[in-house]
């Protein structure tokens, strides 16, 4: 079982990646793979039509073939305007973008079709990103994910972790390994379908 984990932010100090780099470590005993995907290695404008037609950035296939070479993915997301953040869109965008005439990824669906998606959140505020999840979720339907049921988000962020970006509350940790185990169960039983 092949685990993919991300956060939708770039920012330095991200509580959303923090909270990725602790999904890595409690998956790495469960999972055959674990892959920690920093969106920042990837230099990807914003999705236009034109430019794809034109001057495909090379990130894009790369980004399509990690997707799909992973049968979970862990998505934590920050909230912006209780919704998920541009770069989440920008790069599912073009994850799921069709490349014309290509006999693989002219599929716009091939890198997201069947996978499980795990969501969590971080944010300051009291409800952690929970309403980013909300949008995030139909989202990931569309592109013919499955979506787990078990989620959490992670309230107060500023608070939540320690100095060396570790959680320091126990129960969040559960609901935290709660989500990455129900990805890695679902995932593991889905496998081929
Ligand atoms: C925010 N933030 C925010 N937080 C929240 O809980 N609900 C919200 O609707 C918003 N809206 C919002 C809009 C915009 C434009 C910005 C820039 C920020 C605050 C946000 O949660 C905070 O900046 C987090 O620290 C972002 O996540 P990372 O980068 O720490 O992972």
């Amino acid at each position: 079982m092949k685990l993919l984990v991300f956060a939708g932010s770039t920012r330095a100090d991200s509580y959303n990646r923090k909270l990725a780099r602790e999904v890595v470590g409690l998956a790495g005993p469960k999972a055959q793979v674990v892959t920690h995907l920093e969106l920042s290695d990837f230099d990807l404008p914003l999705y236009n039509a034109d430019l794809e037609a034109h001057a495909r950035p090379p990130a894009q296939v790369r980004l399509k073939e990690i997707f799909a070479d992973h049968d979970g993915w862990i998505i934590c997301t920050p909230e912006y305007n209780a919704s998920y953040p541009p770069l989440l869109k920008n790069v599912i965008d073009w994850v799921t973008s069709p490349v014309k005439g290509d006999p693989v990824w002219g599929d716009e669906f091939r890198a997201s079709r069947g996978k499980v998606v795990g969501m969590l959140s971080a944010s300051p505020g009291a409800l952690g990103g929970l309403r980013a999840q909300s949008h995030l979720a139909p989202l990931l339907l569309n592109i013919k994910c499955w979506v787990a049921p078990t989620n959490h988000a992670l309230g107060k962020a500023a608070d939540a972790f320690d100095a060396e970006g570790r959680l320091v509350n126990d129960k969040a940790r559960q609901s935290v390994e709660a989500v990455v185990d129900q990805v890695i169960a679902a995932a593991t039983r889905l496998q081929g379908l």
